[in-house]
């Protein structure tokens, strides 16, 4: 296993063995995350997020930090050259020259995999398009490990936008190399892309449902999304699936006690606020696991953990 250099643009570049190595050293990073390090020190992060973004563009400017790196970057797209014109490949020609890695996040598919085309140094996907969002992928795969001891043997389901939502396609893609059993519950409208379900089908069972009801009794993990409103082609057809499901203490009577509910986070009203205090909510624990996720692929990719 070489970690070092690697890019991380598709959960699929990486193996089970790669991706539970990656899970351990998470682990390792969690006494790091809380009295901080110079494993990184003297190495930069460069942040290119070219779309809205809160925990994936923090959290990794916080891991870096935290093993003693420092971060550039921008956030909004509007003011940098772009604006002016210039292109991925130019943008990414560039930063190369001040980062020793650079995390991107693009509104267009297949942006982070050219920009990976044109960059020397390593390039993070942190989000391309409705594609996928690997670095989430793992972070999710994290909290269910730590929350449930193991991943496989659980029934999972992934319910909301699965069209959209690129978070569901990583997590998808890499719950397959586990042994688990999958149920993938929306709107006939946002139903899971065709090519993650053939690819999937073929490694694990899958159940595709509308009715969140009838798999609810059966769930060891619930992994929420929000629906992806800002990638609906017409504004009609997100008001028709608009508040689909929506979470809430009734829903979760019918659940198991031991029954964890994650989401990617940011939420809109597909969790009812009454469920945060339950036993069952952990999205906000996800978001410290993001933190050590980021700060192991950072001290992996950067060669600082072997
Ligand atoms: C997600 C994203 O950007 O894909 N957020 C995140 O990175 N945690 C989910 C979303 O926007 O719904």
């Amino acid at each position: 296993m070489k970690f070092e250099g690697r890019d991380i643009i598709s959960i699929r570049d990486f193996s089970r063995e790669e991706i539970d190595y990656i899970l351990k050293i998470a682990q390792a990073m969690e006494p790091l995350a809380q009295k901080g390090s110079d494993m990184l020190k003297g190495k930069i992060l460069a942040t290119l997020f070219f779309e809205p973004s809160t925990r994936t563009r923090l959290s990794f400017e916080a891991a870096m930090h935290k093993l003693g790196g420092s971060t550039i970057g921008f956030a909004e797209a509007e003011i940098a050259s772009v604006r002016k014109g210039e292109n991925l490949a130019d943008t990414v020609r560039t930063v190369e020259n001040y980062a020793d890695v650079i995390a991107i996040r693009h509104p267009l598919e297949g942006a982070a995999r050219l920009a990976a085309e044109f960059a020397k140094v390593p390039i993070i996907n942190g989000g391309s398009g409705a594609e996928e969002h690997p670095t989430q992928a793992l972070l999710d795969l994290y909290t269910i490990l730590k929350e449930k001891g193991t991943i496989d043997g659980l029934k999972i389901a992934l319910v909301g936008d699965l069209r959209y939502g690129r978070t569901v396609h990583s997590l998808a893609y890499a719950l397959s190399n586990y042994n688990v059993e999958l149920y993938l519950v929306s709107p006939e409208s946002l139903k899971m892309r065709r090519e993650v379900l053939e690819e999937i089908r073929g490694k694990i069972p899958v159940t595709e449902e509308t009715d969140i009801t009838k798999v609810i009794p059966q769930l060891d993990v619930l992994y929420v999304t929000r629906i992806q409103k800002e990638r609906f082609p017409d504004p009609a057809e997100y008001i028709k699936v608009k508040g689909s499901y929506k979470i809430d203490l009734e829903l979760l009577g019918k659940a198991k006690k031991e029954m964890i509910i994650l989401h990617p986070l940011p939420r809109v009203d597909e969790i009812a606020p009454e469920v945060d205090g339950t036993s069952h909510a952990r999205y906000f624990q996800q978001v410290w696991n993001g933190i050590v996720t980021r700060m192991a692929l950072l001290a992996l990719i950067l060669g600082e953990v072997k």
